[in-house]
């Protein structure tokens, strides 16, 4: 019998670009070491998702068989008009004042708000593209970015979101090199940012869609504002969206989610989509999925109608509030007397970002993540979040959250990672 050796597996190029990312090693992390207390999982606390909830709206779309089998058949791809509308009035609509220059049509429900972050690059980048992101980022859209082939470049970020003096810096820079015309986006996330904790003020918005326009000069530069965390405030005033601080509603997408306020199981996320990015992300989605899973779309409009929804997230931030607390009053207590060890007091979401004296790593090679890992504590390295050029990658920054673990088991993952900083200081002197 005639046998070839087997043929290489020729991959394809966007593979090679996907190849390493960093959530797949956490995950693995901690799934090898099922103890660990995780104050890197960026997950939602398993005890407050809403069984009870889910449970009796899925079982009332049942009980009405016609609604049942509308909820079993294929949707729409742009997602069911039903939901586009509640979620218009309700978080969309509020934002503006009386003259809204949206309608339902320019929201496209997807799989999860990264689905739709994903569409976009897809409409947006070709290789060498550059799209700027505030350093730190959402690495998961780093990695994203990085597999369609776009440059990201950082620019600096502080407690209060993307810095526009450093993004005009950063603009007059690719202006001068003549690359303008390969610049597509900005990326930020505006709300209780995944890393940083931080929200973009009212008046950075404004000047951060200033520059936007001011060098859309080659072509249109897409503020890309992605919403996920908004539901989950804690304390403070509410700001409104990028998007309606836009006044032709042409340079900014909001993007938005169910999965932290609700359940990622369930994973129904938005965009807010100026006209020809709605055709253009459908046009993508027709390709890719012909419409979300349309039976998820049916319970997330049954949650926003029954009030189910809304009572939830109450009940959301008063859990998570707890928690975070718990965690800044470990650090306070653990951390709070090493020098150069700081960290920022978040108002919202499930993160808090931590600097560490400048010569100390908390990579994923350094002696500081392996210890945390062998006393049985798991962070996220804030190297992940930076992007590749632009900004200093910063090895001695650490994510924490206070999504998945309890108060008890979020102070003793403080205390133990306080111990593990002073020992890989100690030998390090
Ligand atoms: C900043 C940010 N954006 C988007 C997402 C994606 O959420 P989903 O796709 O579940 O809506 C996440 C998830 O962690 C996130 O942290």
């Amino acid at each position: 019998m005639f046998t070839a050796p087997v043929p290489e597996l020729r991959l394809s190029q966007s593979f090679h670009r996907a190849a390493d990312q960093p959530i797949g090693a956490l995950i693995s992390q901690a799934l090898a070491n099922p103890g660990l207390i995780s104050l890197a999982a960026g997950f939602v606390d398993p005890s407050t998702l809403p069984i009870e909830a889910t449970g009796e709206l899925t079982a009332s779309i049942f009980a009405d068989p016609s609604m049942g089998r509308d909820a079993l058949q294929y949707g729409t791809t742009t997602g069911r008009p039903d939901l586009r509308a509640e979620i218009f009035d309700r978080f969309v609509r509020p934002d503006f004042g009386a003259e809204c220059p949206f309608t339902p049509d320019n929201l496209v429900i997807t799989a999860g708000s990264n689905q739709l972050l994903y569409l976009l690059g897809e409409s947006l980048l070709d290789p060498g593209d550059i799209v700027i992101a505030a350093a730190p980022s959402y690495f998961v859209f780093l990695g994203t970015l990085s597999q369609l082939g776009a440059e990201v470049v950082g620019v600096e970020a502080d407690g209060d979101g993307m810095d526009p003096a450093a993004l005009e810096a950063t603009l007059i820079e690719i202006k001068s090199a003549g690359q303008l015309n390969r610049l597509k986006a900005i990326y930020l996330v505006s709300y209780f940012d995944n890393p940083a904790g931080s929200t973009l003020t009212a008046s950075r918005r404004a000047k951060i869609i200033e520059l936007a326009k001011q060098y859309s000069q080659d072509q249109r530069i897409m503020v890309i504002s992605d919403e996920a965390y908004r539901p989950l405030s804690y304390e403070g005033d509410d700001l409104a969206s990028m998007s309606s601080m836009d006044a032709a509603s042409e340079f900014v997408v909001s993007a938005g989610t169910f999965s932290k306020s609700f359940s990622p199981g369930i994973r129904v996320g938005w965009g807010l989509l100026p006209d020809e990015l709605v055709d253009a992300i459908t046009a993508q989605k027709n390709n890719i999925d012909f419409g979300s899973p349309n039976l998820n779309q049916f319970i997330v409009q049954r949650a926003l109608q029954t009030g189910r929804y809304e009572t939830h997230v109450d009940n959301l931030r008063i859990a998570y509030r707890l928690k975070r607390d718990a965690m800044l009053a470990a650090l306070d207590q653990y951390l709070g007397d090493i020098d150069d060890v700081v960290w920022r007091r978040p108002d919202g979401g499930l993160y808090v970002w931590l600097t560490l004296p400048k010569h100390l790593s908390a990579s994923p090679a350094s002696a500081l993540f392996h210890l945390a890992v062998e006393r049985g504590v798991l962070y996220v390295p804030g190297q992940y979040c930076f992007p590749s050029k632009g900004t200093a990658v910063h090895e001695n920054t650490i994510r924490l959250s206070f999504g998945v673990e309890s108060a008890e088991r979020i102070a003793d993952g403080i205390r133990i990672l306080s111990l593990c900083i002073q020992e890989t200081l100690a030998s390090s002197d």
